[in-house]
C-alpha cells in the first residue's frame, strides 16, 4: 500500500499549476541572469545548482555508481553500520525533513531504523525527483506519510503545519554541505536551526579531506561521466537560454585546491572562439576556464566547529575504516 504523498508548496503560495509555471519561469530568469553575470566575470563562473536538469540529475545517478566515486557508497555503509545506535540516540516518533531529496535508499536506512516516523517531508526545487523518490519511499515503508515540499532548501522559512509543533530530525546526506561555500554552510545551518526549532536533532553526511590520489579520480572518473555531468551545463545553456557553445571545444577539469580544502571542477575553453548567449558575446582565449563546481571537504574537527558557530551542539560523528566519509549528528 502506497503513503500519502501529495506535493506541497511553501506556506502562501498560489494554485498549483499557477505556482507550478511562475517557479518554471523564476527557474529560467534566475539561470539567465547566472550565466550571463558569471560569464562577464573576469574569473567565469556559474554556480553548480544548474548542473541538475533531467540529463545532469540522471549523469549525477550514474556518477553515484562509479567505482571512483567513492561518497555514496561510504555514507550507505556507514547509515548501515550506525543506524540502530543513530536511531537510539535520536529517539523515535521525530518529523524527518531531508534537505534536498538524496538518494531514496539512504532515506530508507534511516526511515526503517527509526521506526515510528509520523511525517517525512522531503524539500527540493526539483519536483520531479521530488515526487519519484517520494513515491518509491511510499513503497517501501507502508503507511508513512509524505509531504514533499518544493522549495530551495537553502532558503526555506517555513514547514507545513504537519511538522509543527513535533520534534524534529533534519537529515542532508551526500556531502551536498560541501558544495556550499564556508559562509553560505555557516548560513544553511543556522537556517535549519531556525527552522527544526528548540529540541531538534540533525544527521548530516560530510566528505572528508584525503590524498589527492582519491579524490581527483572521484571527480574524473575514467569513463568520463563527471566529464559528461560538466560539460551538461554548456548542453543546458544551449537548449534554454539560445547558446552555441561547441562541445567539442570545452574540457572538462578538476583540480584540488589545497589552501581550501576542495575540489573544483572547471570547462575549459580548447581554443581562442567566440560563444554567444542570448545574443551576448563572450570571448575565450585557449585554456580560460570557467569554474562550475567546488566541492569541500572537512575534517571531523573542522566540521564541529562550523556546525558550532551556527548554533549546533556535535554529540557524535561516524567515520569508516577507510577514513573516507563522515556522519554527524548534531542537536539544539
Ligand atoms: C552533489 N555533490 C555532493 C557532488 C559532490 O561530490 O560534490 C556533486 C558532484 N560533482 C561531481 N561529482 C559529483
Amino acid at each position: 500500500m502506497e503513503g500519502d504523498v501529495s506535493l506541497q508548496l511553501p506556506a502562501g503560495q498560489p494554485a498549483p499549476a499557477e505556482a507550478a509555471r511562475a517557479k518554471h519561469d523564476a527557474v529560467r530568469d534566475d539561470f539567465a541572469e547566472a550565466v550571463l553575470s558569471g560569464l562577464a566575470r573576469k574569473e567565469r563562473s556559474i554556480p553548480c545548482r544548474f548542473f541538475y536538469d533531467a540529463v545532469g540529475s540522471e549523469l549525477f545517478e550514474e556518477i553515484t555508481k562509479l567505482d571512483e566515486y567513492y561518497p555514496t557508497r561510504a555514507e550507505t555503509q556507514l547509515l548501515e553500520t550506525h543506524r540502530g545506535e543513530i536511531a537510539g540516540l535520536v529517539g523515535a516518533g521525530r518529523v524527518l525533513i531531508e534537505f534536498g531529496s538524496g538518494s531514496s535508499r539512504k532515506t530508507s536506512l534511516l526511515v526503517g531504523a527509526l521506526g515510528e516516523v509520523p511525517v517525512y517531508i522531503p524539500i527540493d526545487i526539483a519536483a520531479e525527483s521530488l515526487k519519484e523518490a517520494a513515491t518509491w519511499l511510499s513503497e517501501q515503508h507502508e503507511g508513512l506519510t509524505i509531504l514533499p515540499l518544493i522549495a530551495d532548501f537553502t532558503k526555506t522559512r517555513s514547514l507545513p503545519r504537519a511538522a509543527q509543533r513535533r520534534r524534529k530530525l533534519g537529515f542532508f546526506s551526500g556531502s551536498t554541505i560541501g558544495n556550499l561555500g564556508h559562509a553560505e554552510a555557516e548560513a544553511f545551518l543556522a537556517n535549519a536551526a531556525r527552522l527544526l526549532g528548540k529540541g531538534s536533532a540533525f544527521l548530516i553526511g560530510v566528505d572528508l579531506k584525503k590524498p589527492v590520489s582519491i579524490l581527483i579520480p572521484a571527480y574524473n572518473d575514467r569513463r568520463g561521466v563527471t566529464a559528461a555531468f560538466n560539460l551538461n551545463l554548456l548542453v543546458r545553456i544551449n537548449r534554454e537560454l539560445d547558446g552555441d557553445f561547441d562541445l567539442s571545444c570545452f574540457a572538462h577539469d578538476a583540480v584540488y585546491n589545497e589552501r581550501q580544502g576542495r575540489i573544483e571542477m572547471y570547462l575549459v575553453s580548447l581554443a581562442e572562439q567566440t560563444v554567444r548567449v542570448q545574443g551576448r558575446a563572450f570571448a575565450f582565449a585557449e585554456g580560460e576556464r570557467i569554474h562550475t563546481e567546488n566541492s569541500h571537504k572537512y575534517t571531523v574537527a573542522e566540521f564541529q566547529a562550523l556546525a558550532r558557530v551556527s548554533g549546533w551542539r556535535p554529540v557524535k560523528a561516524w567515520t569508516d575504516p577507510d577514513q573516507l566519509f563522515s556522519l554527524h549528528l548534531l542537536r539544539l
